[in-house]
């Protein structure tokens, strides 16, 4: 089976001066006036868009960063963009921390993803391929960036993870660890109950990756647990604007996964004009 990952599009869509307050006042002077908007562009998404359509994945999964400060217009935007995938494929999406901006954006990415997202109550599974993909929501308003995985799901994690046999694939926005394997941070932008989060999937070992994002350049590592090592998968942004002179650039990834949980990665990198496969292979590049 062929599941394409993207994630950490920041689609951007400038806001109505009535709309610049608190946070977003800051994310929006820091946006489009001090030149962070360069850093993603539409035209990338829209290729990004047209290459996973063309690779016709029986499902396409997104971990999170649709939007850069959640606006209803960066949400209309961003729905009609993915739109081609929405329209042709089983999609499966859950918020990153810039799709809960503020407290007043909480809501919106139910209003227009909850139809991919179980409605907004995690963590939800959907079955395919013999595979259970199960999707957390670790994200909330927060100034500087935490996430957090409430209680709540993580002992609905436990309870559906003790529940199945099927191998399972976790989907998250942040980082278990970092592209060293080390803990994720700084302190100011990780997940505060990682541990808590590793330990539960510590003991699952039908959970045979995390497919996650946040961090824009990709890496892939391996969590060690007793058993079957833990992979965990980050794509790097698929937004990211094309800029070689400093190693950046988007990328998405295709998984091809057996009933068994057995895969084999493939990730896509955006030339400038059109995506094409990694030169020397999935992260090749060093991120
Ligand atoms: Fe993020």
């Amino acid at each position: 089976m062929r599941v394409a990952h993207i994630t950490d599009l920041h689609v951007e869509a400038p806001p109505h001066l009535s709309q610049l307050f608190s946070k977003r006042a800051l994310g929006a002077v820091n946006l489009y006036l001090l030149g962070r908007s360069a850093h993603f562009t539409l035209r990338t998404v829209e290729a990004l868009v047209d290459a996973v359509v063309r690779s016709e994945p029986a499902l396409v999964v997104c971990t999170g960063d649709l939007t850069s400060t959640a606006t209803p217009q960066e949400f209309e935007r961003a729905a009609a963009l993915l739109a081609p995938i929405t329209d042709r494929f089983p999609f499966l999406v859950l918020p990153g921390n810039h799709d809960v901006y503020t407290s007043e954006s909480l809501g919106r990415f139910q209003e227009h993803f909850g139809a991919w997202s179980n409605g907004g109550v995690y963590p939800y599974v959907a079955q395919h391929g013999g595979v259970d993909f199960v999707a957390l929501d670790v994200s909330r308003p927060d100034f500087l960036s935490r996430g957090l995985t409430p209680r709540q799901q993580l002992d609905a994690l436990e309870a559906l993870l003790a529940g199945g046999t099927a191998p399972a694939i976790v989907l998250l926005h942040y980082p278990l660890r970092d592209r060293r394997g080390g803990p994720y941070g700084p302190f100011t932008r990780s997940l505060e109950n990682s541990l808590e989060l590793e330990a539960v999937l510590a003991r699952h070992p039908r959970v045979v990756a995390v497919l996650h994002g946040h961090e824009h350049h990709g890496y892939r590592t391996v969590i060690p647990r007793e058993g079957a090592p833990l992979h965990s998968l980050n794509p790097g942004a698929g937004g990211y604007a094309y800029l070689p002179e400093r190693h950046r650039t988007a990328h998405f990834n295709l998984y091809d996964i057996a009933p068994t949980g057995a895969f084999e990665v493939e990730r896509y990198a955006f030339d400038g004009a059109a995506f094409a496969p990694e030169v020397g292979g999935a992260y090749a590049s060093g991120g």
